[in-house]
């Protein structure tokens, strides 16, 4: 008659043990991004759009910052370029849009993180500009 308790029991428990983990706050609120992807979509977010906007459609504030997805001409910038600004800032640019206002964000993203957002504003184009980039020999990761 216990024959069956004793593996019951292991199995509430075991049971009760996954419910914790899945309905435990800290583990759900900070995902660890999967893929580089999702890496990359988080950091544009955290970082890019405030500037660049959501969809990287760009001109969402003062700055100007122009839009580094398909309706812009991000692609025609090497991914050294855009790896420069985004380490660098408008220092990178000279201002290339009249502003130089870009911040630096060197130092506030880890190298996993840039080469995660150039993958995602690659991701954000056309594409039609995604070969021209990769053809015209810009692309070089
Ligand atoms: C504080 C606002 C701001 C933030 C944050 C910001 N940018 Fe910019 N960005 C600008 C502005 C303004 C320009 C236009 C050039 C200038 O004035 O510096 C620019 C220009 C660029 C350019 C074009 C550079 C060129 O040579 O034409 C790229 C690429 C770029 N940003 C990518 C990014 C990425 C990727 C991020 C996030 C990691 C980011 N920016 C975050 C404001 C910002």
């Amino acid at each position: 008659m216990t024959r069956w308790l004793v593996p019951a029991l292991l199995l509430m428990g075991l049971l009760s043990l996954a419910a914790c983990r899945v309905d435990d706050p800290a583990s759900s609120a900070t995902p660890t991004p999967a893929d580089p992807a999702a890496l990359g979509q988080q950091t544009f977010a955290k970082w890019c759009a405030v500037c660049h906007g959501a969809d990287g459609q760009g001109y969402v504030n003062a700055l100007n910052a122009p839009a580094l997805n398909a309706g812009g001409e991000a692609y025609k910038l090497t991914d050294q370029a855009i790896l420069d600004a985004i380490n660098d800032g408008g220092a990178a640019s000279g201002g290339s849009t009249g502003g130089g206002s870009m911040a630096p964000l060197g130092n506030a993203l880890t190298g996993a993180e840039k080469t995660a957002v150039l993958e995602y504003v690659h991701s954000l184009w056309s594409a039609d500009e995604l070969a021209a980039h990769e053809s015209s020999g810009a692309h070089t990761p």
